[in-house]
């Protein structure tokens, strides 16, 4: 393992995604002993002027779920919370980022062993607009320490950008002060347990390899829905829509993993060298492959413009021109306020050839892996129908994680990224390329989106959506809707 001090700076340090998730993974983390607790030192740096304990007590709440932590959690919490200081300033001027350096710098003199290094990670917690300047200060005034060796390295949240040009223009900018290795570009959909368990499932399983192609598989649902709104969010969100909310970086990530070929090994340069070219095999989407939504009462929020045709639902089908894919359609769905919290991979295999049972009646085999929640997977068959008669009936061979591992908790997805960042694995992060490749997917459909040459079709909160995608699925996707 690396010695030397290790600096977290969580740049937003009073902002929601800060307090909500990344102190949360941290304090996860510190809780199992991976942050060797005299080496961390947790930097907050924002612009409210407030002192340490104040962003403490902000903090706080967040850190143990539920109403009545035990005292060893408090005790936990607490001995966490003092390893915490509050650094205040803008995020473009130089003074405060001097400033920052200068209390990095004494927690490193004194956490500095002999031998030891300067590891600093700057967490950037923040909306995108600022981070240019943010880099650029951080080279300009928290790298003057690299001749002890250690390294530098920064994590970026999405949104990367709005559509390919400005996400090009933004990686520009980023990668004329970071080299790749040293930028994180965080998608927590990567951290979650069954989105990292496909590469073993498609990889380690004998009995999946000869079926994961066009000849078995008749369509690929993957599908995100939330059953709330917007929630306070609406003016960040009426900006980006549901494509770039959750489609073009959480789905289809899941998509890579889904579709990719196999990587030639672990390392993750081979991991997304695979998910760049299966998402350079995407065909043009087609107008007449997409159904947009939106709640009705979306635009009862006072941030969200009188008129906003943003979509809060979108189903899309992607087409992958290669051998593996050719004439698989690839369904990617998401929605807010819809009937339930969920998200799900079904894979519909084909019918069976010359039936003699007739069970297409009951409906095709599906394996479905569900990420969240209550993680599972769960393969419908056709069985014989337990009794006298010989008839069939769909059943399923169902693995639930809550189940089968009993007492073995799960980590968060921040969790496990955060920790990635530390130990310096880019496998589960999003690579220049990978991004570039994702937008040129997305960007056509955006920009029709913009100019307001679809229309969001209201649907009733609490609903499945708009009834149209479902028609989307049965006639252009070959979908065919299980029972049992
Ligand atoms: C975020 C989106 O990236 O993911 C949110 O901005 C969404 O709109 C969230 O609610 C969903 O994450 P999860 O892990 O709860 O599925």
């Amino acid at each position: 393992p690396e010695t030397g001090s290790l600096s977290i700076v969580v740049l937003g340090a009073s902002g929601d995604l800060a307090k909500k998730k990344t102190f949360p993974a941290l304090f996860n983390l510190y809780r199992q002993g991976f942050l060797l607790p005299d080496e961390v030192c947790i930097f907050g740096y924002a612009r409210t002027k407030i002192t340490d304990d104040e962003l403490r007590n902000r903090i706080r709440g967040y850190l143990v779920p539920g109403k009545d932590p035990s005292p060893e959690q408090l005790e936990d919490v607490s001995k966490f919370l003092h390893l915490i200081k509050y650094v205040s300033g803008s995020y473009d001027s130089e003074d405060g980022f001097y400033n920052l350096d200068k209390e990095i710098s004494e927690h490193e003199s004194l956490k500095q062993s002999a031998e030891g290094s300067s590891r600093r990670l700057f967490y950037l917690a923040l909306p995108p607009s600022v981070y240019p300047s943010v880099c650029k200060m951080i080279k300009t005034c928290c790298m003057n320490k690299s001749h002890l060796g250690g390294w530098t390295r920064i994590v970026v949240e999405k949104p990367f950008g709005k559509d390919l040009e400005s996400a090009e223009q933004l990686s520009t900018q980023i990668g004329e002060l970071f080299k790749e290795p040293q930028i994180y570009r965080i998608d927590h959909y990567l951290g979650k347990e069954l989105v990292q368990n496909m590469l073993v499932l498609r990889f380690a399983n004998r009995l999946f390899m000869p079926l994961w192609n066009r000849d078995n598989i008749a369509n690929v649902q993957i599908v995100f829905r939330e059953n709330f709104g917007t929630e306070g969010r609406g003016g960040y969100f009426d900006q980006y829509g549901i494509i770039r909310d959750i489609i073009q970086n959480h789905l289809l990530q899941v998509f890579c993993l889904v579709a990719m070929e196999k990587p030639v090994s672990l390392k993750p340069e081979h991991i997304r060298d695979e998910k760049v070219k299966v998402l350079q095999s995407v065909l043009p989407i087609k107008d007449d492959e997409v159904v947009l939504g939106q709640y009705e009462g979306y635009r009862d929020d006072p941030t969200v413009p009188d008129h906003s045709n943003t979509p809060t639902f979108a189903t899309v089908i992607l087409r992958v021109h290669n051998e593996r894919w050719e004439g698989v359609p690839f369904i990617l769905k998401a929605g807010k306020a819809l009937n339930s919290r969920k998200a799900d991979i079904r894979i519909q295999f084909k019918d069976v050839p010359g039936d003699i049972f007739k069970c297409r009646k009951q409906g095709r085999n599906e394996f479905v892996i569900r990420l969240q929640p209550s993680e599972a997977m769960y393969m419908k068959l056709t069985v014989k129908q337990p009794g006298l008669e010989m008839e069939t009936v769909q059943s399923e061979l169902d693995l639930s994680y809550m189940q089968r591992y009993q007492g073995v908790s799960i980590p968060e997805a921040y969790e496990r990224l955060i920790l990635d960042t530390i130990r310096g694995d880019q496998q589960h992060f999003v690579r220049r390329d990978e991004l570039k490749a994702s937008w040129e997917i997305f960007t056509p459909l955006l920009h029709s989106i913009d100019r307001g040459e679809f229309k969001s079709i209201p649907y009733e909160p609490g609903s499945r959506g708009p009834p149209e995608a479902d028609k989307l699925l049965l006639e252009k996707a070959g979908y065919v809707q299980t029972h049992g």
